[in-house]
């Protein structure tokens, strides 16, 4: 599923980002690229950010 469509970026790639070490939300935008256009994903991408984190274990950094 298409979470950025301007960066045309899916679920899937952000779960992905995480995998590799992705820990906050502008690690996930600097490893993706994801939300970095019209933002309006951000809300969403942050929700799976969060998904990710939980799944793989991982403390969320403060932002
Ligand atoms: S939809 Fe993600 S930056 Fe526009």
């Amino acid at each position: 599923m298409y979470v950025c469509l301007c960066k045309g970026i899916s679920d899937r790639r952000l779960h992905q980002a995480v995998a590799e070490g992705a820990r906050s939300f502008e690690e996930l935008q600097a490893a993706t690229g994801v939300a970095t256009c019209c933002r309006s994903c951000e809300p969403f991408a942050r929700g799976v950010l969060h998904e990710a984190l939980d799944s793989a274990g991982a403390a969320p950094q403060a932002a």
